[in-house]
């Protein structure tokens, strides 16, 4: 039974991996340092508090646990802010994680899936975004997921350590048994900011920009389930320890929906008419962003099985009856 060692496993995607390793004969090792994580979605699994500054702490785990590999989802996620605060980002999302790369390496840890993301390629220059697609990044949070990309390249050269990155379009969705789901403070991403519109507890929610270059003007975006997304993480460590070889996969389902378009389909599913406002553009913003998975699909035989409807019911779920 392999081991592995899941950073950030107390938060939002890191949960549902964590869930899912345990259920398909792995022994998921959680490390948080519940700046942003609840210790309540990890409640049945092996836990470790720890900040991934600390490499003594790390050591500590490696040993402990005999770590065969690493997943890496403690990441700051909030582009808007990542424009306002940047240096925090470099700092989590880069420092943090050359550490535990130099401590990955100095313990003999070989394999590593890191959580990467569609805004490492910014403005897109074709419909779909596949791993051809040029890396441009127009905001921090992408630029500091570009790092990371760089730096696992360089790691395999100089030191052999494996590293799939996984480059997510928009997360989303909860576990189906309503047990999990997402909850960031403060909340930022639409999905659940409109079920919270949707469920009372918000007055009405903003749409940022009816202006850009699309359809109905709005910003479209690719949204893939977290349980998608979580069954990607376990392939592709398979992937790894079959053949010993780093990967780039992008993952999306392929199907860009507006602000406008989910807005109606969630007020469609809730059965709530809640009130939407027309707000100006948020910085860092990319008017389009959808996935071309082709990759994922042939390499790994991932296909995304959750749909929008399905995303949103999952979300509404969990919205409805949350426990933290
Ligand atoms: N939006 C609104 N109103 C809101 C919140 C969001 O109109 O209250 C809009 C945004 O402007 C954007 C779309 O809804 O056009 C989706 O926004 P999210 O904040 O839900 O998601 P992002 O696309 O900004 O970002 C997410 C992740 C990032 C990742 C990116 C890749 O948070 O980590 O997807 O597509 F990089």
């Amino acid at each position: 039974m392999k081991n592995i060692l899941v950073i950030g496993g107390a938060g939002y995607i890191g949960s549902h991996t964590v869930k899912m390793l345990a259920q398909k004969g792995y022994n998921p090792v959680v490390f948080d340092n519940l700046s942003k994580g609840h210790r309540e979605a990890v409640a049945n699994y092996p836990f470790e508090l720890g900040d991934l500054g600390d490499k003594a702490r790390l050591a500590e785990v490696f040993k402990k646990h005999q770590i065969d590999a690493v997943m890496h989802f403690a990441a700051f996620i909030e582009v808007g802010e990542s424009v306002k605060e940047p240096s925090k980002y470099y700092h989590n999302n880069v420092a943090k994680v050359l550490n535990l790369l130099d401590a990955m390496v100095e313990h003999g840890i070989k394999y590593f899936v890191f959580s990467s993301t569609a805004a490492t390629f910014g403005e897109p220059v074709k419909e779909k975004i596949d791993e051809t697609h040029p890396q441009n990044p127009i905001n921090p949070y992408g630029n500091t997921k570009l790092m990371v990309e760089k730096m696992l390249a360089d790691f395999d050269t100089a030191y052999g350590l494996k590293a799939t990155a996984l480059r997510y379009f928009n997360a989303s969705g909860a576990d189906d048994s309503g047990d999990i789901g997402e909850s960031h403070t403060p909340e930022t991403h639409l999905i659940p900011i409109v079920l919270q519109a949707a469920a009372g507890k918000r007055p009405c929610i903003k749409m940022f920009g009816n202006d850009y270059p699309t359809p109905d003007g709005t910003c479209i975006r690719d949204y893939v389930h977290v349980n998608d997304l979580a069954r990607a993480h376990i392939l592709a460590l398979e992937k790894m320890f079959k053949d010993n070889v780093s990967e780039r996969f992008n993952l999306g389902s392929g199907n860009g929906f507006s602000v406008a378009e989910l807005v109606k389909e969630a007020k469609r599913i809730t059965g709530v008419d809640f009130k939407v406002e027309v707000a100006p553009r948020r910085a860092g913003d990319p008017a389009v962003l959808v996935a071309d998975s082709a990759k994922a699909q042939k390499v790994l035989g991932w296909k995304p099985e959750y749909n929008l409807t399905r995303i949103i019911e999952t979300a509404w779920n969990w919205e409805q009856h949350r426990k933290f």
